[in-house]
């Protein structure tokens, strides 16, 4: 069986087809996978129906897997998998004034994911196991075009520039209590470039709002507003692919050079539950 690859949005996203991510993957496939999702940003695979484990399987191909800091996130039988859901470990959703609600709202905010980490996921797997019928779409912005069309004012502006990510600063976005001490001792800030330099010379934006506190060197004031005008310039729909998904797509993205969002849905009604594999990455932000 050969892979068929077909592109989704002129600048970012395609579908694969042919391929059975259930099963080990052949090498000279893996290769083609490896290309597309290089190629693509975001590669969608429709109508795969994998369990947990093969998640897994599928994911090691492409490197190793993060845990999600948080315990009430993650599978209790595969710590690898990070739950993406409003539906709690006993199967009902969750009250939407509790604050596990509203930690899986935050998902709603643009972002790359990992980037409060020192180095930062390479790309994630994600399962669509139950999906809504309104909004819950999934949106994803491709950095490079983002910065090689900003104008060169605004380039000029950032460029030099780094902000503090920071796992403790998303949390606020919901108001959300503390997280505990010893959980919160292994997440301090980190500080990244916002003009990311790839291993071959290209450039992108790097960019991420739910984790993004502070702009270092500017006032609480001035970072505020150039995250808000980086955020604007980077999501215009130019830039963007909608994946509006089906039950059983598989998407994978690379976290080097995308951002994404799900738009909003009705979180205390309708059933969401996706299931996320993390690749960590293998080389920090360099700028
Ligand atoms: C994520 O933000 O990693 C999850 C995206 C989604 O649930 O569609």
């Amino acid at each position: 069986m050969s892979i068929r690859v077909k592109r989704l949005h002129p600048l970012i996203g395609a579908e694969v087809t042919g391929v059975n991510l259930s099963e080990p993957i052949k090498q000279d496939t893996l290769a083609s996978l490896k290309a597309a999702w290089e190629e693509y940003g975001v590669i969608s695979f429709p109508g795969q129906l994998i369990t947990d484990e093969q998640q897994v399987v599928f994911s090691r191909n492409f490197g190793d897997l993060e845990i999600f800091p948080q315990a009430d996130n993650r599978s209790a039988q595969i710590p690898e998998i990070f739950r993406i859901t409003n539906v709690a470990a006993d199967d009902q959703i969750r009250p939407i004034n509790t604050s596990s609600a509203l930690y899986s709202t935050l998902i709603w905010v643009w972002h790359t994911d990992s980037s409060y980490r020192p180095v930062p996921s390479k790309g994630a797997v994600l399962n669509a196991i139950e999906v809504v019928k309104n909004g819950g779409d999934t949106l994803f912005a491709n950095m490079y075009a983002a910065y090689e069309q900003m104008p060169s004012a605004l380039k000029n502006r950032i460029t030099g520039l780094k902000a503090r990510h920071s796992f403790l600063y998303s949390r606020t976005l919901r108001k959300l209590p503390p997280l505990e001490q010893p959980v919160a001792d292994t997440l301090p800030p980190v500080d990244h470039p916002l003009v990311r330099h790839h291993p071959d010379g290209r450039k992108s934006l790097y960019v991420s709002a739910t984790y993004m506190e502070q702009i270092i060197g500017l006032s609480k004031r001035e970072s505020q507003q150039l995250i808000h005008e980086l955020m604007t310039w980077a999501t215009q729909d130019r830039f963007v692919y909608r994946h509006r998904w089906q039950p059983h797509d598989v998407l994978m993205w690379d976290n080097r050079w995308t951002i994404h969002v799900v738009t909003p849905f009705n979180h205390g009604v309708e059933r969401r539950v996706m299931h996320r594999t993390t690749i960590t990455g293998s080389e920090p932000v360099r700028g």
